[in-house]
Parts: C-alpha cells; sequence; structure tokens
C-alpha cells in the first residue's frame, strides 16, 4: 500500500469542504465569463471538482480535474455519473510539475491542499504562464495561524520535508510572484473533519487490522492516525488558508 492507495475510497484526499469551495467560488465568479476553462489541479476523487461543475454550470464553464493517479480520476468520473453532473466536466491524467496544457489557455486554475507538492511558490510561477490575461487561481494552503511552534508538529513533518510558512509569508510569495489578492481566508476546522479526517481516522482503524504486521503499510497507517491525532491537539495552531488571486498584467 502506498500514500495514494491509503486515500482511495475516501470522499476527498484533503482538508476541504463543499461550502467553502462555494464561498471561494463568489469571489471570483463575476469575473468569469461564459464558456471559461476552470482547471483544478490536484483534484483527487473530486468532491470541489463536482461542486465548481454544478457551481459554474450557469456560465457554461467546462471543468478540468487532473491528478496524478488514476484510481482517483476514475472516481471522479463515477460520482459525476452517480451525481448527474453535465458533460462540462472532464479528467486528465497528468502532473502538476509538468503541465499537459497550453499557455494561455485557462480562466481559473484551482487548487486545494495540493499545491505543496510543486511548493507553493514554484507552483505560482510555474502555473501562471497557462492563465488568460486577468486569469484567476484559488489556492488552499498549509499556514502556521498563530505564533505556536509545536515541538511535535515539527518533528512530526521534518522527515517529510514539509516547511510551513505564515499567511504574511505567503502573501508576500502571492505578490512578488506576479499577482493581485482578491481574497484569502482560513479553512474552518468542520472542514478538516467531516470529509476528510473523520472518515480517514475511521478508515485507517479497519486498515490497521487488515494489514497488522505489514511492514510496508503499517507506518503509513500509524503516520496517518499520527497525524490526525497531531490535529487534534494542535490544530488551532496551523490550518489552511484559502488564496484568491489575479494575474498581474504585467
Ligand atoms: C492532499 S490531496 C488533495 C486532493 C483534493 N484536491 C482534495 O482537496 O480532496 C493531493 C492530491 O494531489 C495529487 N497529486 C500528487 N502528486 C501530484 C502530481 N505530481 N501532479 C498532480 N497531482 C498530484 C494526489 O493524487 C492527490 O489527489
Amino acid at each position: 500500500m502506498n500514500i495514494f492507495e491509503l486515500h482511495e475510497g475516501m470522499p476527498r484526499q484533503g482538508p476541504g469542504l463543499n461550502e467553502v469551495t462555494g464561498e471561494a467560488f463568489g469571489v471570483v465568479e463575476e469575473e468569469l465569463k461564459d464558456g471559461a476553462i476552470i482547471l483544478d489541479i490536484g483534484c483527487g476523487s473530486g468532491m470541489q471538482t463536482l461542486e465548481l461543475a454544478r457551481l459554474s454550470e450557469r456560465i457554461g464553464a467546462t471543468v478540468v480535474g487532473m491528478d496524478v493517479h488514476e484510481a482517483f480520476l476514475r472516481d471522479v468520473l463515477r460520482r459525476k455519473a452517480e451525481q448527474g453532473v453535465g458533460d462540462r466536466l472532464g479528467i486528465v491524467r497528468g502532473s502538476m510539475t509538468a503541465m499537459p496544457f497550453l499557455d494561455g489557455s485557462v480562466d481559473l486554475i484551482w487548487s486545494e491542499g495540493a499545491i505543496f507538492i510543486a511548493g507553493f511558490e514554484h507552483g505560482l510561477r510555474s502555473w501562471r504562464p497557462l492563465l488568460k490575461e486577468n486569469g484567476m487561481m484559488v489556492i488552499s494552503e498549509l499556514n502556521w495561524l498563530t505564533d505556536e511552534r509545536p515541538e511535535e508538529v515539527l518533528e512530526f513533518w521534518k522527515p517529510m520535508g514539509i516547511e510551513v510558512d505564515t499567511v504574511e509569508k505567503n502573501l508576500e510569495i502571492v505578490i512578488n510572484a506576479g499577482y493581485d489578492l482578491l481574497g484569502s481566508f482560513p479553512l474552518e476546522n468542520k472542514g478538516w473533519w467531516q470529509d476528510y479526517y473523520t472518515p480517514m481516522e475511521k478508515r485507517m482503524k479497519e486498515l490497521k487490522e487488515i494489514h497488522a504486521g505489514d511492514p510496508d503499510s503499517m507506518p503509513l497507517i500509524e503516520g496517518m492516525l499520527k497525524e490526525i491525532e497531531l490535529f487534534r491537539r494542535y490544530g488551532g495552531s496551523y490550518g489552511y488558508q484559502f488564496y484568491i488571486i489575479q494575474k498581474t498584467s504585467n
């Protein structure tokens, strides 16, 4: 079992909430023209991709979910059929670090809980050329939210190479990478639990029994349970922040 398989069959693969996807979409909606192209990078099994497709139906936008893991993309298609989402939702398998799209082809890039894979600054800079003039981006990223830096959390993230900045620092990176800020807000606590940690915790407990003694799977399962436990204890000091930004004209 690998980290992708660990997340298969889950409602979503990272923190987020449909209401919050809707809140962020509300900020950019007015500026989206009929027939807009929306690209959801690192879409996973597509909870927010499907929500975007529903929200943007009115303007006849096309939503493309992109991910590297095929099983998640199959889930997007299955859910699309189950939920009766229209034909303006497609999928592409590809990597966010070698984007299979033309420059100037996208009106809105969306990416919830995934830009860290490319690196926040690298993602902002390397995806920017894909945007049309005045194109926009909605991303969520892990940030420190208070001055507290719990030692246990730092020790947990260290081997994974996860480096977390403050919101203030990320806003500086946004501006320097050639974007204007349209809005920014934190993801509420419920967004971590309802569709992500609560079902994941249940699944990890089941997998722990199934994979007991398996030296490949157990560290991943235990790691996920530890991550959830750390959030339960220290969650207030870090969390996801949404950034709603627009490409500057130069
Ligand atoms: C934390 S999950 C977030 C998924 C989804 N956006 C959500 O909020 O539920 C990160 C996603 O990025 C995908 N991913 C990992 N590496 C990738 C890459 N190089 N290119 C594209 N997607 C990638 C994973 O398969 C996973 O679906």
